[in-house]
């Protein structure tokens, strides 16, 4: 089944927990938690005291996208502050094979995420351990960028390399994502679709139905 990811880093931040809660009502199933660190992207976002006090307050499952370098410092503290898939970049790991156990070992779920001009390759020998791909359809750091087309023919590529590892393996796909764009993005292989802007702009509830509505299909 595809699943909508809504991207916190795009609420208002003064009405968090009304506005989680609307796309929980509105029938998301995943929330897309965007942990930045100034260091590995050029903007800092929040941690994890704001995913303990949300943890709290809805059943969504929290899909922790950790945009920092060397992840596997902070992987324990995700895990402990309620996190149910902990994804880390490819480009910021030294030894993404144990970062990937580590998660797995905590009994959550383990995904790595790509740069655009990172090529899937590096995936190659990481399949036993991981259950998700998440490939960067912007270059990570801020939301509401403009969606780079190159990355349809990367869907295509990690479509087939999940296919041929005979893997349950889900494709995520995270930055520019719109109603307009969506349809093509889960025809190229993707089904787990994060949306920011997108979702959080005038009508959440509405917005959230739009998306449901067109990934139901599939
Ligand atoms: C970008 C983040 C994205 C971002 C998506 O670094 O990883 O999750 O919040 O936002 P939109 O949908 O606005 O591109
Ligand atoms: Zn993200």
């Amino acid at each position: 089944m595809n699943k909508l990811a809504p991207s916190i880093l795009a609420a208002d931040f003064f009405k968090l927990g009304e506005q989680i809660t609307e796309v929980e009502n509105a029938g998301a199933e995943y929330l897309h938690i965007d942990v930045m660190d100034g260091s590995f992207v050029p903007s800092i976002s929040f941690g994890l005291p704001l995913i303990t006090s949300i943890r709290k307050k809805t059943g969504l499952t929290f899909d922790v996208h950790l945009m920092v370098t060397e992840p596997e410092r902070f992987v324990d503290q995700f895990v402990d502050a309620g996190a149910d898939i902990i994804t880390v970049h490819a480009e910021a790991c030294t030894h993404l094979n144990r970062t990937l156990m580590h998660i797995r070992e905590r009994g959550i779920k383990a995904g790595v995420a790509l740069n655009p001009a990172t090529s899937p390759d590096v995936l190659r020998y990481v399949y036993d351990y991981l259950d998700m791909i998440l490939v960067m359809s912007v270059n990570p750091g801020f939301g509401g960028q403009k969606f780079i087309p190159e990355t349809i023919t990367k869907l295509n590529d990690v479509k087939k390399l999940v296919e041929s590892s005979g893997r349950d393996i889900d494709i995520e796909v995270d930055g520019g994502i719109t109603l307009e764009n969506v349809d093509m993005i889960l025809k190229a292989g993707a089904n787990v679709i994060v949306s920011g802007s997108s979702v959080f702009k005038d009508d959440i509830s509405s917005n959230v139905k739009a998306f449901r509505s067109i990934l139901g299909k599939k």
